[in-house]
């Protein structure tokens, strides 16, 4: 049975009924809600996550990639710890602000200047209007399929771009030019299953958007963890404006919007002309999320990508041998230290091309569920993401469970 966790989990069954008569669904975040109820976490340190019930798992999930030091780790912790009593929270500006907005502004070569906010959704919903007031335009292009938070996904009239078709996207971008303020791009787009951008790609978006002055916003939010400088370096472009989340709050609510320091004006409060952008926000770089995010950031010098990397390509080699030698039609994806499983054989590049059928998406959740109750934490998605307290140990304990769990959905 693939489901057998499902026999241990009474206290979440109980806590996810008492969840139900407060929340819509018992849920206040609709990427957390698995069936047929969540498991409720009790407690979380390094790569293991433990339930109410009691049953410990590895977790390849890490927050949604946020967490790339896994949970609770001494350091951050004591950063916080420090924190917490020398207050959370001031209608002030503090030292721990400045130093965090220091380290990313010294590793991003594209951004000048930046500023934080509390999430990704919230970084950019701010960088689009920056990109608004900046060019005076309307619109926004985006790619079909990609995740830009709750709120970009949702806006109307925002023009439909196909990922990894340059010709294509050229022509959109040069057709639309003068009502476009900006094309936002996951270069690494996570929600079409981690899809690599094929050479030159990214390049030519960067150049026609320049060519039209429209501005590229690169969202970073996940794919920032692939180097040490970001998407940025690692695919070769530099944007306009960059949005970050995730690593960059060491666990804590977080997002970044910055760029260009003639764009980034519009919010300047000392400016006496030129476009302006107002943006508040109560826990906006509250000190806690920038000494986690200073401590976060600082652990990891380029070694440690290296290593997460290494780690990464342990897990997605290890998944494909073990693809190959039960010829299961699958296939992995992903990059540095992220992976993911396609249900299918099928080349994936962009969101339509990625998409399982209805067999397909059945066996991927028959495969979540096996893994889950092997103690493996994969998204439902089956994607995830190695972090540092994790060493080959949890990468073999993954692959052994995949067997195991291959073996228990049957035949695929
Ligand atoms: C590329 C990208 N942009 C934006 C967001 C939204 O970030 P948040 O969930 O912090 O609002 C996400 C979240 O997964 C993301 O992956």
């Amino acid at each position: 049975m693939q489901n057998a966790y499902l026999e241990t989990d009474v206290r979440s069954a109980e806590l996810w009924e008492r969840a139900r008569a407060v929340m819509p669904g018992g849920n206040s975040r609709t990427t957390v809600f698995t069936t047929p109820h969540p498991t409720y976490i009790a407690s979380a340190s390094g790569a293991t996550v433990t339930d109410v019930d009691g049953n410990a798992r590895l977790d390849f999930v890490n927050n949604y990639t946020s967490l790339i030091h896994g949970h609770a780790h001494p350091r951050i912790i004591e950063a916080v710890a420090r924190q917490l009593s020398l207050g959370t929270a001031m209608s002030f500006p503090t030292e721990a602000e400045v130093r965090l907005a220091e380290l990313l502004v010294q590793r991003v070569e594209s951004l000048e200047l930046l500023r934080f906010t509390n999430s990704g959704t919230e970084a950019v919903m701010m960088a689009v209007q920056a990109a608004r007031a900046y060019t005076g335009r309307p619109r926004i292009a985006r790619f079909e399929g990609c995740y830009h938070g709750a709120y970009v996904d949702h806006e109307q009239g925002d023009l439909l771009l196909p990922f990894n078709d340059a010709d294509a996207t050229e022509q959109s971008i040069t057709q639309y030019a003068a009502e476009l303020a900006a094309v936002i791009v996951d270069p690494l787009p996570h929600r079409p299953g981690f899809v690599d951008p094929v050479p030159g790609f990214l390049q030519r978006v960067r150049e026609v958007t320049r060519k039209h002055g429209v501005l590229l916003i690169s969202d970073e939010i996940i794919s920032f963890r692939v180097d040490h400088g970001g998407a940025q370096q690692r695919f070769g472009y530099r944007a306009d404006l960059t949005t970050l989340g995730k690593i960059i709050g060491g666990g804590f609510p977080v997002g970044a919007f910055g760029g260009r320091a003639e764009v980034m004006a519009v919010f300047d409060p000392t400016r006496t002309s030129g476009p302006s952008v107002a943006h508040g926000g109560t826990f906006n770089a509250n000190p806690v999320t920038m000494v986690a995010g200073y401590e976060a950031m600082a652990m990891l010098p380029p070694p440690e990508y290296n290593r997460l990397a290494t780690l990464g390509q342990r897990v997605r080699e290890g998944l494909a041998d073990l693809l190959e030698t039960r010829d299961i039609p699958w296939q992995v994806a992903g990059q540095a230290s992220l992976f993911k499983l396609h249900p299918h054989p099928r080349p994936v590049s962009d969101f339509r091309s990625s998409q399982p059928t209805a067999a397909e998406q059945h066996a991927m959740e028959q495969f979540y569920q096996a893994m889950f109750s092997e103690g493996i934490v994969l998204t439902p998605e089956l994607a995830g993401c190695t972090s540092t307290p994790m060493t080959d140990v949890e990468a073999d304990a993954l692959i052994a469970a995949a067997d195991r769990a291959f073996t228990r959905v049957g035949h695929l």
